[in-house]
């Protein structure tokens, strides 16, 4: 038996990740949740959104299955995802894009996956208030852009893809991301039979829309990695569909790409599809790969077939009847 961290999170966050324990458990994969609270939950029970037992919690078990939790936007606590990845030094964000057979979508043959570096960047926290304005220090040091990129290489190497794009804006952050793109050069010198090119971000948000199918790792600093993400996304179904694996050296968080949606929550029509997919990356990360395949080719099949999908998709079933179907599935 494998104990692994369960935080439910906020807004849509209960309905999609009971869909997601449902079907991890009907895979027969021996797992002990040890559920914890985070997020707004846990600063009306416990007066703080990240205690501490929930990093301890994940620490022993080195493993964690966690649903979206709410951010306060532009005042309030500080992201629980945000510390959580760095407490923990997951320092790399991957979030594969794959076009699903059966859904009426633009683009046909998508296959790239995110990597987006996870701790530092616009998101390491450093702001200030100053005279007429306020500051955000967006940092970037060599050795965490070479641990991603070394990341981004090493994933390329293993799923045999062919191409890192890596994404800057080395025009106007000359310094930052001079940094960023010297130790993606140096890293990619001991991987040769992977071609290397990078894009400015902007343009390469038009490339994206435009021809998605040309691209396969995409490596990015924190922010142009989040934005690149949800671009990425749209470009196959949206964020019902997308995982983020956030994973370090000794231990990793499995999530949805998406947030709590307070617009939809409570309504049984969220598509719990990215948090059921992030128990199977979860399942895979513990060694239970052939459950996580199972989780994967029912999701796979039952899109294709097209009959049972959630409104976002196009459908009508519930979040809960849709979990049924998944569940149906399994073999
Ligand atoms: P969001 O990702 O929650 O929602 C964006 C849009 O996508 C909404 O229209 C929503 O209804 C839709 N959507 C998201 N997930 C869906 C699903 N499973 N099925 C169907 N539709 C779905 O982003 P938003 O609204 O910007 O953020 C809401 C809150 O979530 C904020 O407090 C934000 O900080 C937080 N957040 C948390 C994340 C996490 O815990 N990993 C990640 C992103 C945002
Ligand atoms: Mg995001």
């Amino acid at each position: 038996m494998k104990n692994v961290t369960l935080i439910y999170g906020d807004g849509i966050g209960k309905e999609v990740m009971s869909s997601a324990v449902e079907v991890i458990k009907a895979t027969g994969a021996d797992i002990n949740f040890e559920e914890e609270i985070a997020g707004l939950e846990a600063v009306e029970k416990y007066g703080e959104p990240l205690p501490k037992k929930v990093i301890d919690s994940i620490k022993k078990n080195k493993v964690a299955l966690k649903g979206p939790v709410t951010t306060p936007v532009g005042k309030g606590f500080r992201s629980v995802n945000v510390t959580l990845r760095k407490e923990l030094n997951l320092y790399a964000n991957v979030r594969p894009v794959k076009t699903y057979e059966g859904l009426k979508n633009r683009y046909e043959d998508i296959d790239l996956v995110i990597i987006r570096e996870n701790t530092e960047g616009l998101y390491a926290g450093i702001e200030k208030e100053i005279e007429g304005g306020a500051e955000t220090t967006r940092l970037i040091t060599k050795e965490a852009s070479k641990r991603i990129a070394k990341y981004a290489f090493e994933l390329a190497r293993r799923e045999s893809r062919k191409m890192v794009t890596a994404l800057h804006k080395a025009n106007i952050c000359k310094l930052t991301d001079r940094v960023f793109l010297d130790a993606v050069n140096e890293v990619h010198k001991d991987y040769p039979e992977i071609e290397l090119n990078d894009l400015i971000i902007d343009a390469a948000c038009m490339n994206l829309v435009m021809y998605p199918e040309k691209y396969d790792v995409l490596l990015a600093t924190n922010l142009f990695g989040d934005i690149v993400s949800d671009l990425c996304a749209g470009l196959i179904g949206g964020l019902g569909l997308t995982t983020g694996s956030n994973i370090g050296k000794d231990g990793a968080i499995f999530e949805a790409v998406h947030g709590s949606a307070p617009d939809i929550a409570g309504k049984d029509i969220a598509n719990p599809t990215a948090c059921i997919l992030a128990g199977a990356k979860m399942l895979n990360y513990i060694g239970y790969e052939k459950e996580a395949k199972k989780i994967e080719n029912a999701i796979e099949g039952l899109i294709k077939e097209g009959k049972y999908l959630t409104k976002d998709l196009g459908g009508n079933l519930g979040t809960k009847e849709f979990t049924k179907r998944v569940i149906e599935r399994l073999q």
